[in-house]
């Protein structure tokens, strides 16, 4: 540990993490590369610099960094992963995430030579599902399919399913569908996959769901839970419990199609982060 301290120190100072990293650049660029550096340095030692831990979910998170960007707009900047928030900050990160839906595409013409029939994602606040339907939203022939956290049931209280279950509101600066009471206030969302947790959803997605561009579904923390096992099993990938609930709406869609129907799935990340909580359900399940 203490060589881990010690190397990490360094590689901060000098960027040499051992006999790796370092600056093999052109020399043109080593003047901007020394100033970067110093700034690093200065900005390093600052005590306003400080990344804050927040306890709770991606809500709460959001709203932190709403918070810490308002008391402090000459020296902050609020940098949005998903696609929600106040304009431009949806439209920002739909456009990014785009090359999944163009790359998609392009492999499905390679590979079979057309469009897919169905695309599949799960939706937590829509960026992964927006990323990969936006390409497609004018093919009516593609249909588009957004799978929400039905929790432990989406008649409870312990969900996700903002599309399903919310009314339209206005939360973290925009108007979107939002789970809340019949006063207003939030009611704190609830799934398995983490990513999930989120209150409202992207304005996009929405509007999608209004004009019936884009149909949505339910699946519960249990079935996503098969889903990521049944993927381990049998492909020897570990996806995130948020694609789980992606993965898992196939086992309702498949019997549906007709044979040799195209579907694609967005896997929208990795489980190696969730193995400790799917350890931690599987031990809850067990008889006492
Ligand atoms: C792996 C993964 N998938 C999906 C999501 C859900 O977010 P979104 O609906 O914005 O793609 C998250 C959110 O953190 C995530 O980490």
């Amino acid at each position: 540990m203490r060589l881990i301290d010690q190397t990490d120190e360094n590689f901060l100072r000098t960027g040499k993490f051992g006999r790796y990293g370092g600056i093999f650049v052109p020399e043109t660029l080593v003047i901007s590369l020394n100033k970067l550096a110093a700034e690093f340095q200065l900005t390093l030692h600052d005590p306003k610099f400080q990344v804050k831990q927040v306890e709770g979910t991606f809500k709460d998170a959001t709203s932190d960094a709403i918070r810490a960007w308002v008391e402090d707009l000459d020296n902050s900047y609020y940098l949005a992963g998903t696609a929600v928030g106040p304009h431009p900050c949806p439209a920002m990160v739909r456009k990014f995430q785009s090359v999944i839906g163009k790359e998609t595409r392009k492999q499905a013409l390679e590979k079979w030579g057309g469009k897919p029939d169905v695309i599949v994602a799960c939706v937590g606040s829509g960026s992964n599902a927006l990323g990969i339907f936006h390409e497609f939203v004018r093919d009516e022939d593609v249909r588009l399919i957004g799978v929400e956290a039905a929790g432990t049931g989406i008649d409870g209280a312990k969900h996700s399913a903002t599309l399903a279950k919310g009314e339209v509101g206005v939360y973290h600066g925009a108007m979107s569908y939002l789970l809340q009471d019949d006063e207003g206030q939030i009611i704190c969302p609830h799934s398995i996959g983490v990513g999930l947790e989120y209150p409202g959803v992207s304005p996009e997605l929405s509007f999608l769901k209004d004009i019936g561009r884009a149909e949505f579904h339910t699946v519960t923390d249990k079935e996503a839970l098969e889903a990521y096992s049944l993927l381990c099993r049998i492909e020897g990938i570990v996806p995130a419990l948020e694609a789980a609930h992606a993965l898992a709406y196939l086992d309702k869609l498949c019997p549906t199609l007709p044979d040799g129907s195209k579907v694609v799935v967005n896997c929208s990340g990795r489980g190696d982060k969730d193995v400790a909580t799917v350890f931690q359900y599987e031990q809850e399940q067990q008889p006492q």
